[in-house]
């Protein structure tokens, strides 16, 4: 048994303990492990790796990597090889399937499966191989959280911790300036990032892609503060939240054009500044809450998550997504897993928290 591990999309927290776990799994079975460089791109594109696209992985690379950030395989948000795109001399984009070529060149390389780990994109890749005829277990990661087949996914908890963290020190020098804050946070179109760290730093003021709200309702949350003795405010805002009356503030990549999520931290200040008169900062916490070390509880998930990505090919499963469902991991259909996002429900036991301790979403 030869089996291939492949990490995808943006990097999470846990990523080299799922990898760490696997192997180590894997190598106890007497199975051969390798690594895929870049997502797939080791596979498609070997010509660019001349120290080898796919690594042999085993104890000698793997130990003492559990409690590093990122992912020692390396990963791209790019190039997705099922909707890959390919630019012609005009300048204009097509996009080619190259799912059949991957699965030819795993053949080549005598891997007789994969363990794919990633988001629900990577994990769509790996259903798309799936129906390929190549055999396939996936491992649920996105510090976003939005997965809906599972009940976390690793790198969510560490997202939070660094977020919670770094509000708790704006706190502190708000108070000192008298000044709003606004604070964002990743977390695409899932409001999770936002508003765990929200409620467990006590922000006083919310906001998440799946309740817009109005600039008018937090401005008077603002001002129900200064009349009440409290010269700050925090505010937490989702990359992807917006405007009743708006959409989302995107950016557009400087190399390949692509839109990403972002900006609306700014957009918010300044409206609050508008709209009270008060000094308002951004902070946009970025990448900062998907990189460095993983806390206990993500390397720990990945760790169960690895290991049990193994025993799920050693089962005979084929088609599937590890996912948690204390206290136990599961195998779910990856088909029902991809496409199914989790978005905070309007009855989110948190949601309901934060409300009752007075916080605003923007809305009322
Ligand atoms: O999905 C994880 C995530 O960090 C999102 O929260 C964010 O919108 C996106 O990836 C950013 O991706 P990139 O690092 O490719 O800009």
């Amino acid at each position: 048994m030869r089996i291939a591990l492949s990490t995808g999309g943006g990097d999470a927290p846990g990523l080299n303990a799922v990898i760490r776990a696997a192997t180590f799994a894997a190598r106890r079975r007497g199975w051969d492990v390798v690594g895929i460089r870049d997502g797939f791109n080791g596979l498609l594109f070997p010509d660019q790796y001349p120290e080898g696209g796919v690594v042999r992985l085993d104890a000698s690379n793997v130990r003492g990597i559990g409690h590093l950030g990122g992912t020692m395989l390396g990963s791209t948000s790019r190039g997705n090889p099922c909707h890959y795109p390919v630019r012609a001399a005009d300048g204009e984009v097509t996009y080619v399937d190259r799912s059949v070529e991957l699965v030819q060149r795993f053949r080549d390389e005598g891997i007789d499966a994969l363990i794919s780990i990633g988001g629900d994109g990577s994990l769509a890749i790996a259903q798309r191989l799936f129906e390929e005829g190549m055999r396939v277990i996936g491992v649920p990661k996105t510090i976003d959280n939005d997965l809906d087949r599972t009940l976390v996914t690793f790198g969510f908890d560490t997202a939070v911790e660094i977020a919670t963290e770094s509000i708790d020190r704006l706190f502190t020098t708000a108070a000192s300036h008298s000044r709003i804050f606004v604070v964002e946070v990743m977390g695409r179109n899932a409001g999770w990032i936002a508003l765990y760290s929200g409620v467990a730093s006590g922000a006083h003021v919310i906001l998440i892609p799946e309740i817009p709200f109005t600039y008018a309702s937090v401005a008077r949350a603002i001002e129900r503060r200064e009349a009440g003795g409290a010269h700050y405010t925090i505010v937490v805002v989702a990359e992807g939240a917006a405007p009743k009356d708006g959409s989302q503030s995107v950016v557009e990549h400087a190399v390949d054009h692509a839109e990403r999520l972002g900006g609306i931290g700014h957009t918010v200040a300044e409206e609050l500044t508008h709209l009270t008169g008060k000094e308002a900062r951004t902070v946009v916490l970025g990448h900062l809450v998907r990189g460095g070390t993983p806390m206990a509880a993500d390397r720990l998930l990945g760790s169960r998550f690895g290991a049990a990505a193994v025993r799920a090919l050693d089962e005979g499963q084929n088609g599937v997504m590890v996912a948690l469902n204390e206290p136990n991991v599961e195998y779910v259909s990856l088909a029902d897993a991809v496409g199914r996002l989790r978005t905070v429900p309007m009855d989110c036991d948190t949601l309901l928290a934060g409300r009752e301790l007075g916080t605003s979403f923007g809305d009322d």
